[in-house]
């Protein structure tokens, strides 16, 4: 296999667009071509301003700043950039299919058929496909296919490279990688090619941290990666209703067991829900492919992880509503935080949106605010629910662009993220301009619920209850 020196990744989304940016960066001699069908999203790549990127992740800016014009190009010409590249990634979406066969639970793969036609309509040399999107186990096969019997006869070689960043640190996570997991064939050839892009990865990540494996291995191991974090998520949650309950402290529990040095302390921290694009439909897709293969027990296994964060959602705005007198018809509820975690501008699944859509069928005026999501997102992840009209969704919610507006003569705060401003804000003057009692409900666990006692709120703290 000769050297790369141009790839180039279709979907220039959370993942396309840092990993590209970060290999970019670490192989100065390859040229790397990000490109969507998305007009729009394109610009806003190519946008002089660095604040304006479409993804937001810190540090991602600098890295743009450094290699863009130089070895990294964002464009539309989709077609143009198949032909001249090597090695291609795929890194478009694939949500949760919501029609047909596996509604609500298999993955839809349009996007990535769509690109595997595009390249095999396109291609005049031979191509190495890279899989960035998760897929369900086996993709790379019909990939594989589509590219065969479609093709102009050029050679394929598909690798599973599964992308493990989380958002938000994206950019460190890229840096640094706990590890890189490449699958290919068994083949000579899917031997030269795992090859050449451990190549790229070995630019800067260490070569014991680069993990090879079959394609379906690499498939069905960021599926199951996700679910163990989501599981960890799902089982502090469940413990969190059973704390309040008790007395016992969520907290305090996550520490304890968290030392175990078997069970180590990253992912035990309670929530309102996980959120994001990832946990919930890699799961369900897990879950289907065990239904698929009619292996019930498993399936029932991993759905209770969803069930579980939706019940936590669910209970979350129900202790809200009871809280304030089993009525919150007509009150000003303020919201702070919309993004499914901080650090990131991304909405997808957001446990926000879920606790909103419960309190607006309770006809609550929510006050939402948000340090990075537009106010327009608000509405599209509203009206993607149809639960309601968007007229009544524009009615019961206003997006404020400052909290102590957002929460002036509110009923009650609820945390929905756990953006660090939260804690520093002068919760005093928030109180002030509450009605009374003022209630602040902690779904982040992040507040210094004594001092907020101290000042006069009456809180409530996920996995601590009614405090
Ligand atoms: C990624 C992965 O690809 C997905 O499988 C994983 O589970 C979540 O993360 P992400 O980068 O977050 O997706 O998705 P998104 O931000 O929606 O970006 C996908 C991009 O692909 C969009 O900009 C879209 O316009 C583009 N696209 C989609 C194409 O260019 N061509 C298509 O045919 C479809
Ligand atoms: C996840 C995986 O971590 C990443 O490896 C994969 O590539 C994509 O999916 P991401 O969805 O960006 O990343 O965020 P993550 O940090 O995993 O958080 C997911 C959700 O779980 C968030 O809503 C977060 O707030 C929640 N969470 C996480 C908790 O509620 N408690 C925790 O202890 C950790």
């Amino acid at each position: 296999m000769k050297d790369i020196k141009n790839i180039c990744c279709i979907g220039a989304g959370y993942v396309g667009g840092p990993t590209m940016a970060v290999i970019a960066l670490k192989n100065p001699n390859i040229n790397v071509h990000v490109v969507d069908i998305n007009a729009q999203r394109i610009a806003a790549w190519n946008d002089e301003d660095l604040s304006k990127l479409p993804v937001y992740e810190p540090g991602l800016d600098e890295v743009v700043g450094q290699c863009r014009g130089k070895n990294l190009f964002f464009s539309t010409e989709v077609n143009k950039a198949i032909d001249l590249c090597e090695m291609i990634f795929i890194s478009v979406n694939t949500p949760t299919k919501t029609y047909g066969v596996g509604k609500g639970m298999a993955a839809d793969l349009k996007y990535i058929e769509l690109c595997a036609r595009q390249i095999a309509e396109v291609a005049t040399t031979d191509k190495i496909v890279v899989e960035k999107s998760t897929l369900p186990v086996r993709t790379a096969q019909a990939l594989k296919s589509i590219l065969k019997n479609t093709g102009n006869g050029v050679n394929y070689e598909i690798l599973s490279n599964p992308e493990f960043l989380a958002e938000g640190t994206a950019v460190e996570d890229l840096m640094d990688p706990d590890r890189v997991l490449i699958g290919g064939d068994e083949t000579p050839a899917g031997q030269e090619a795992i090859q050449a892009l451990a190549t790229i990865y070995g630019a800067w990540v260490k070569k014991e941290h680069i993990l090879t494996t079959n394609v379906w291995s690499s498939e069905l191991s960021k599926l199951t990666a996700n679910a163990f974090l989501a599981q960890r998520v799902s089982s502090i949650n469940a413990l969190s209703e059973l704390c309040e309950h008790t007395g016992a402290d969520v907290n305090e529990v996550a520490r304890a067991i968290g030392t175990d040095s078997r069970i180590g302390p990253k992912f035990l921290k309670s929530s309102v829900g996980f959120g994001g694009s990832c946990f919930q439909k890699d799961i369900l897709n897990l879950v289907y492919i065990a239904k698929s293969y009619g292996l019930h027990e498993v399936a029932d296994y991993w759905e209770q992880v969803i069930l579980m964060n939706d019940h936590q959602k669910r209970r979350f705005a129900a202790n809200i509503v009871k809280t304030l007198y089993n009525t919150v018809s007509g009150k000003k509820i303020a919201m702070l935080g919309w993004a499914f975690k901080k650090d990131t501008n991304d909405t997808r699944e957001t446990a926000a949106v879920y606790v909103a859509d419960e309190l607006l069928n309770e006809q609550a005026a929510l006050q939402v605010y948000d340090p990075k999501v537009p106010e327009a997102q608000v509405f599209v992840d509203l009206d993607y629910l149809n639960s309601r009209a968007a007229a009544d969704n524009k009615n019961y919610v206003t997006v404020q662009q400052d909290p102590y507006e957002a929460c002036k003569d509110a009923h009650a705060v609820a945390i929905l993220t756990e953006w660090d401003e939260f804690k520093d804000y002068d919760w005093q003057r928030i109180y002030d301009h509450m009605k009374k009692p003022a209630f602040v409900f902690d779904g982040r666990n992040i507040l210094d619920i004594p001092k907020l006692k101290a000042i006069g709120f009456t809180t409530y703290s996920i996995g601590k209850g009614n405090i």
